[in-house]
C-alpha cells in the first residue's frame, strides 16, 4: 500500500425551495434557474480521497461498493489542475475515493449533492488547496447542481449566472441556519433506487415539455419571493411559495415526454397528509424533488405532531426528523 495525501470531510444533504432543473450548459453543469435551498443535519455523507502514486485510474467506492467514477473523476480532475499548478504532487495521481451515506442512497434524498460537496472538501484538502467556498461551490457544480448548495449550512442560493465558461455559477449562504431554525420531516416512501436520474430527466424535460419555457419565465419570480420570505422570517410566505414551486416543477416532470412520475401512493398520501395538518392549524409545507421521497417544513415546535402525521401514512416506511445543518467541512 502506497500511502498518500489523505483527509476526509463531511457535507450535509439539502433539499431545494426553489427548484433547479434544466441546464444551461451540459459540459460545464450550469443551470438554467438559480435555486434556494436548506441545508439538512441529519442527512449527510463522509468521504475520504488519497491520492496515490500507484494507482492508474481513480476508484468510488460507494457504501463499501465499487462504483462508477465518471462524475468523480470529472471533478477530481479539476482539483488535479489546481494542484499541478500549486506544485502539489497530487496534481499527477489518481486517487482512491470512499463515500458513506447516512441514508438510502440514490432515492430522491440529495446523496449527489452531498456527495459532491464532500467530495470537493476531501480531495482539495488532501491535495493541500485552501480554496475560497465559491471556488468550493463552483468545484462542486461540476459534479451535480445541487451540490454547490451543499457547501453551504443554513440557507443558500444558487445563482444561474451568465458567463460563458460559468464562474458566476456558484452558491453562496443566504442566512445561517441559528438565524432561522426550522425542521424538516422526511418520510421515506421507498428505499431503492429511482428509475430516472435528474441529469437525465432535466434534459428530456427542456427536450419535450411544452411548460419548460414558463419554468424558466416563472423562476426569477420565484427566487425574488422567496430571499423576501426568508429576509422576513415569514413562514407562511416561505411554505406556500415551497410547495407552489414544487407542484410547478413536477407539473413540468409529468409534461415531460416520456413522463417523469416520482411519485408513489405514499407520496400522494403524505401530501394530503401536510395538507390536513395544516387545516387542522399546523403550518407544515411539502416539497418533493426527483424521487419519491415527501419532505416537510415545519417550525420546530410542531416537529413532533408532524412527525406523527406522518408516519402514520399507509406507505410511509420511516420518517426522519432534521434540522437545519452546517456547511461542507473536513473531518478529523
Ligand atoms: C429536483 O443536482 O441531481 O433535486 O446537476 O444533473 O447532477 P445534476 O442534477 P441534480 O438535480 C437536482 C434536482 C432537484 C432540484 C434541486 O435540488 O434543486
Amino acid at each position: 500500500m502506497n500511502g498518500g495525501a489523505t483527509a476526509a470531510a463531511r457535507a450535509h444533504s439539502n433539499i431545494a425551495l426553489v427548484k433547479y432543473w434544466g441546464k444551461r450548459d451540459a459540459t460545464l453543469n450550469t443551470p438554467a434557474v438559480g435555486s434556494i435551498s436548506v441545508t439538512l443535519d441529519a442527512l449527510y455523507t463522509d468521504t475520504r480521497v488519497t491520492f496515490r502514486s500507484d494507482l492508474t485510474d481513480d476508484e468510488l467506492w460507494l457504501d463499501g461498493c465499487r462504483s462508477d467514477a465518471t462524475r468523480v473523476r470529472r471533478v477530481l480532475d479539476l482539483v488535479r489542475g489546481y494542484a499541478a499548478s500549486a506544485g502539489h504532487p497530487a496534481g499527477g495521481q489518481h486517487a482512491v475515493v470512499s463515500s458513506t451515506n447516512n441514508f438510502p442512497t440514490g432515492a430522491g434524498l440529495a446523496s449527489s449533492a452531498s456527495g459532491f460537496a464532500a467530495l470537493v472538501v476531501a480531495a482539495t484538502g488532501a491535495a493541500g488547496l485552501a480554496l475560497p467556498a465559491r471556488e468550493l461551490s463552483i468545484l462542486a457544480r461540476h459534479g451535480s447542481g445541487s451540490a454547490a448548495r451543499s457547501i453551504f449550512g443554513g440557507f443558500a442560493e444558487m445563482h444561474a449566472g451568465t458567463a460563458s465558461d460559468g464562474s458566476d455559477s456558484y452558491a453562496e449562504e443566504l442566512q445561517g441556519r441559528s438565524a432561522w431554525p426550522l425542521a424538516v420531516a422526511v418520510a421515506i416512501t421507498e428505499r431503492g433506487e429511482k428509475s430516472i436520474n435528474s441529469t437525465i430527466g432535466m434534459v428530456e424535460s427542456a427536450a419535450t415539455s411544452p411548460f419548460y419555457p414558463a419554468w424558466l419565465d416563472s423562476a426569477d419570480g420565484d427566487l425574488a419571493e422567496m430571499r423576501a420570505a426568508i429576509a422576513a422570517r415569514d413562514f407562511t410566505r416561505l411554505g406556500e411559495l415551497t410547495e407552489y414551486n414544487c407542484l410547478k416543477l413536477h407539473a413540468l416532470m409529468l409534461s415531460t415526454r416520456p413522463a417523469l412520475i416520482y411519485w408513489n401512493a405514499a407520496t400522494v398520501a403524505a401530501m394530503h397528509a401536510v395538507r390536513e395538518l395544516r387545516s387542522g392549524g399546523v403550518p407544515a409545507y411539502f416539497t418533493i424533488d426527483a424521487g419519491p421521497q415527501v419532505k416537510v417544513l415545519c417550525l420546530p415546535g410542531d416537529a413532533e405532531v408532524v412527525r406523527q402525521a406522518l408516519a402514520a401514512v399507509p406507505g410511509v416506511h420511516e420518517v426522519r426528523m432534521s434540522t437545519l445543518g452546517p456547511g461542507a467541512y473536513r473531518l478529523e
